[in-house]
């Protein structure tokens, strides 16, 4: 059994210890970790504009980015990758509602430099690191 002294030590000592830890590796995170996964160095003036549309035009009120947002339409995470700059480019620039399955997109008509923005903005979270985030669906072959 601890003594009162002694408890408050252990409770003091381990607070501060965890704490400095936690320091620690936020430090080690915010400096190393996270601008090696974003690849920071490839965050232009263009990828910046593209997620300033983002913000603007509320595209997660329908699209969902690194899994955050509303689940009408689908996941943009990788769509780079899925669909390709002139197929982005066609939804974005649309003048008619984007609508391939019924559900329809807002008919945004973005001019080519905000569609290349946005584009830049996909290609660049698509290369994020996110330790396999979105998974491949398990499909029945
Ligand atoms: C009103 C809801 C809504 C909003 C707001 C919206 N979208 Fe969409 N979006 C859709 C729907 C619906 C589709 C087509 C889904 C399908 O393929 O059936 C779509 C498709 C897309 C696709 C093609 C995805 C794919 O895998 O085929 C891209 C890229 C896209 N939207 C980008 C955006 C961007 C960028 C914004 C904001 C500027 C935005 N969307 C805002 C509903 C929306």
């Amino acid at each position: 059994m601890l003594s009162k002294s002694q408890a408050k030590i252990f409770f003091l000592g381990g607070t501060v210890v965890t704490f400095a830890i936690f320091l620690a590796l936020s430090w080690t995170s915010l400096s190393h970790e996270v601008p090696k996964r974003t690849h920071e160095e490839n965050l232009s003036q263009q990828v910046i504009k593209g997620k300033v549309l983002w913000e603007k035009n509320n595209c997660m009120g329908c699209h969902t980015i690194m899994g955050e947002g509303a689940y009408y339409a689908p996941e943009l995470t990788k769509v780079y990758d899925r669909r390709g700059e002139g197929f982005i480019n066609a939804v974005l620039t649309s003048k008619i509602p984007w609508q391939p399955r019924g559900r329809q997109m807002v008919a945004y008509g973005f001019s080519k430099e905000d569609a290349a923005n946005l584009t830049a903005f996909f290609k660049w979270i698509g290369e994020t690191d996110l330790n396999g985030f979105p998974a491949k669906p398990d499909l029945k072959k």
